[in-house]
């Protein structure tokens, strides 16, 4: 994430977690860069940042795609595992005791989830099943007022995947959320609109 993005999503992390002291969530941990951010955001409000991943790497983390980091596979499982590189970033930068690390599918996550959050980061899997499924499982969390904040945002295919760009379009045509600000892929949006349905798409 570009130093520019990265000051954005901390301004909208300070904000929400100012405005609100409910939970800030993170869908898409890795190795825990952007839960920094969020994890100071919340230590200086007196909230907490909660980031969610299986650990297991999105498609295009895998072995023989363009993002892949060998050093993050487990050798024993044979599998990637960024949760032990996710927990050393968090020891490092001191920051252990403001995060609280879910291990599992962000769907799964998102269906047992119970309350309002400050504001949603999506920066999970970038195919359309994952980032749908994050969309709806997560913005009928942000409360009125709060923040939904979009990573990876490519309005010409030309730039990167489209699945983040259709749901960035999907919330704001739903009536229940307005741009706040863009910078470079990352877009920031607040929920305007009354309650949203099971699935996100407003009322
Ligand atoms: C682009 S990386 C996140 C980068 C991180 N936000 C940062 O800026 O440093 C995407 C992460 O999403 C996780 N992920 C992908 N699909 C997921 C899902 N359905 N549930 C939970 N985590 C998922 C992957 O394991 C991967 O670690």
């Amino acid at each position: 994430m570009p130093v520019d993005e990265g000051l954005a999503l901390y301004a909208a992390a300070h904000e929400a977690a100012t405005a609100f002291r409910l939970p800030l969530v993170e869908v898409g941990t890795y190795c825990g860069r952007s839960t920094l951010l969020l994890a100071d955001a919340a230590r200086a409000a007196g909230t907490i940042a909660v980031t969610v991943d299986h650990h297991r790497g999105s498609e295009e983390q895998q072995p023989g795609w363009e993002y892949h980091d060998p050093e993050v596979v487990d050798p024993e499982v044979g599998r990637m595992d960024t949760l032990p590189t996710f927990r050393r970033t968090l020891h490092t930068a001191g920051l252990e005791d403001h995060v609280i690390a879910m291990v599992g599918r962000s769907p799964e996550v998102a269906a047992v989830w119970g309350p309002q959050v400050g504001l949603v980061f999506i920066d999970g899997g970038h195919t359309d099943e994952h980032a749908t499924a994050d969309y709806e499982g997560w913005t009928r969390h942000i409360a009125p007022g709060g923040l939904l904040v979009v990573h990876d945002v490519f309005p010409d295919p030309a730039d990167g995947g489209q699945a983040p760009y259709r749901i960035y379009r999907r919330a704001l045509e739903s009536g229940a959320f307005t741009e706040v600000s863009a910078t470079r892929s990352l877009r920031v949006l607040r929920r305007t609109a009354g309650p949203l349905d099971g699935d996100g798409s407003g009322t």
